[in-house]
Order: C-alpha cells, then sequence, then structure tokens
C-alpha cells in the first residue's frame, strides 16, 4: 500500500493542534477555486460523511458542523452509513448543485478516481478530511487533513513491547480491525505489526474486522473467546470496539484490564472512562475535532489561496492515570 503521507516522508508537513491555523506551500491544481478574483462571502461546503459508527465519528460530524455555523459556511451534510456508493452520490449531487468545496472522509481507501475526476473537471475543490485515498494522482484533492493512522499502530504496538519487556512467554493476541479496506484499519494494523514485530513471543492469534461498532466487536471478540481458550491482549482499532468486547469478557467471566490487557485507539469519553475504571490498560489518542481546521482551509482553497499538501493532527496517548485526570474536560 502506498502510504504517501506518512509523517516520515512527507516533506513540508504542517503539523498543528486541532484548533490551529494552516497555510503556506502551493497547492495542488484540483479545481479552480477563485483565484484572482475577489473573495467569496458566502461559501457552500458539501460534506459526505462516512457515517455514524462511533462515539468518534458523532464528535466528528459536531466538530464539522459547529465549525461551518461559526465560520458563516453553509454546510450541505449527507452521512454515508459506511457505504462508499452513498458517499459516491453525495459528491455527485454536490457537483450537480455546483457547491464552492466539496470535503469527504473517505469510507475506504480505493476506488475515487473517476467520482474526484468530475469534481475536478467542475471545478470545485475537494479536501480529504480524516481519512486518505489511494489515489496516485494528487492533484485530485487540494489537501488531506487528519491523523497519522501509521504511527497510532505503532505507539499501541509500542507500548505493547514496553509492557512485556524481559519477558520471554508467548504472549497470544487478538485484534479487532476497523472496517475492511479503511486507511485506519490499515495503516493501525500494519503500524502495529512493525511495532511488534521484533518480538516474537508477541503473536497476533486472530484477526477479524469489528467495522469500527460496539455491536460487532462484542460479536467478534464472542468469537475470538471461544475459538482460543487462552487471549492474553486484545488490540482494538477503535475504543467502540473495545468497548463492545469488555462486554463479551465480562460475559464470560473474565476480567478485563487484568485477565486480558486491551489497548485501544480513540480517547473518547466513553473509552476514556473505561480507561481509568482499569478496564482498558492504554489508549492512543486520535482527534475528532478537525472542524475548524476544515473551514478555515475551506476558505482558502475557494478563495484561491495556497495551502500544504498535507496536514497533521496533534496527538497524545493516554494511561488510566492521565485518563483520570483528562476526564473532567473531555470534550467528546
Ligand atoms: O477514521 C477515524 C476512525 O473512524 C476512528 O478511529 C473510528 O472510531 C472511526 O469510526
Amino acid at each position: 500500500m502506498l502510504k504517501r503521507w506518512s509523517a516520515a516522508v512527507v516533506g513540508g508537513v504542517l503539523l498543528l493542534g486541532a484548533l490551529g491555523a494552516c497555510g503556506g506551500e502551493k497547492s495542488g491544481d484540483a479545481g479552480s477555486g477563485a483565484s484572482g478574483g475577489a473573495k467569496k462571502d458566502k461559501i457552500v461546503m458539501g460534506f459526505a460523511q462516512v457515517g455514524a459508527e462511533s462515539g468518534w465519528r458523532t464528535a466528528n460530524t459536531k466538530s464539522i458542523q459547529d465549525a461551518a455555523a461559526a465560520a458563516g459556511i453553509e454546510l450541505k451534510f449527507s452521512d454515508a452509513q459506511q457505504k462508499q456508493e452513498n458517499q459516491i452520490k453525495a459528491i455527485r449531487s454536490y457537483i450537480a448543485q455546483k457547491v464552492d468545496v466539496i470535503a469527504f472522509s473517505p469510507v475506504v481507501e480505493s476506488g475515487w478516481d473517476t467520482v474526484l475526476k468530475e469534481a475536478k473537471d467542475a471545478k470545485i475543490p475537494v479536501i480529504l478530511t480524516d481519512r486518505a485515498v489511494d489515489s496516485k494522482d494528487t492533484t485530485l484533492y487540494k489537501t488531506f487533513l487528519g491523523s497519522d493512522f501509521v504511527v497510532e499502530g505503532k505507539k499501541a504496538g509500542d507500548w505493547l513491547v514496553k509492557e512485556y519487556q524481559g519477558k520471554t512467554d508467548p504472549v497470544n493476541i487478538v485484534e479487532l480491525q476497523g472496517t475492511t479496506g479503511s486507511a485506519p484499519a490499515n495503516d493501525r494494523k500494519s503500524g502495529f505489526a512493525d511495532a511488534i514485530k521484533a518480538s516474537p513471543n508477541l503473536k497476533i492469534i486472530a484477526s477479524q474486522t469489528g467495522d469500527f461498532t460496539r455491536a460487532k466487536g462484542k460479536e467478534v471478540m464472542e468469537a475470538f473467546l471461544k475459538a482460543n481458550p487462552k487471549i492474553d491482549v486484545l488490540y482494538a482499532h477503535n475504543d467502540d470496539m473495545a468497548l463492545g468486547a469488555i462486554e463479551a469478557i465480562e460475559a464470560a467471566g473474565k476480567k478485563p484490564g487484568t485477565d486480558i490487557k486491551i489497548i485501544s485507539v480513540d480517547a473518547v469519553k466513553d473509552g476514556m472512562t473505561a480507561l481509568a475504571a482499569g478496564k482498558i490498560n492504554h489508549i492512543v489518542e486520535c482527534s475528532p475535532l478537525l472542524g475548524p481546521q476544515l473551514m478555515d482551509l475551506a476558505k482558502k482553497v475557494v478563495n484561491g489561496e495556497s495551502v500544504q499538501p498535507r496536514i497533521l493532527t496533534e496527538e497524545t496517548e493516554f494511561t488510566p492515570e492521565q485518563a483520570k485526570a483528562a476526564l473532567p474536560d473531555r470534550k467528546y
């Protein structure tokens, strides 16, 4: 898989907090914006969201809607219910409505070139947010704003390696993957595998998709528990699947966080509450608060200003103690 956005290889990446500003390098040539002309005072954005599969996604949607209202941008919003064909339909309808800018978080990485080309031909700039596409032609979109999911997977793996440092007994890991074919599922899997590869006792004995949902996380964990008498660790690609899995673990008479150690990604309130209670052992943060930066970028691309091709969000990790301290102020 082509990972042109890895932090290590992208030159000129701008690292910003979730509320930071952006700008700088010359942009690609997807869509024309309003270069050379007067600034547009009323911007219409079409946003094709993935769905409402997780607490993270709900917080992301709220951030985008609130930020659009605050920036005075008219938002046309659609929920694709985790289906690529719905997102493609929504993008085509935004093209037909001649919106000023299209933003979307691609449910899967592949299969976007045709519709992105249609937007480019219609001179409507496109911004990728949260998830990337694997299109070789990077002129099909203006910029990609979001996390580095490979780094997130690596942080999860590094924590586990440290946790079992100096021990040689076999450690059986089960993995709950995100939506098949999505950037966070692909990247969190590869980053994690890479981090543990030098520790032969850390072994992934089962790995399956839980589609980023609590219900599927529970269902797949039940199957893992039935098929595998000895599970030491669960690595879940998001908090919602970890929370579903916790229900399955408790129903099987085991203690999550103690009998089975759990690592997940996101750091939404429910995940942080489980971490503070010792049911999850470690969480790698993935920030959903992309709205303000997205609106700032939208204004720039519509007005023909240059933007960085890749904008990374700034994120941390949490131990149970840190979760306890962070919870009172947690916004999502
Ligand atoms: O793309 C971001 C991921 O999508 C989040 O980690 C997950 O919770 C969501 O559904």
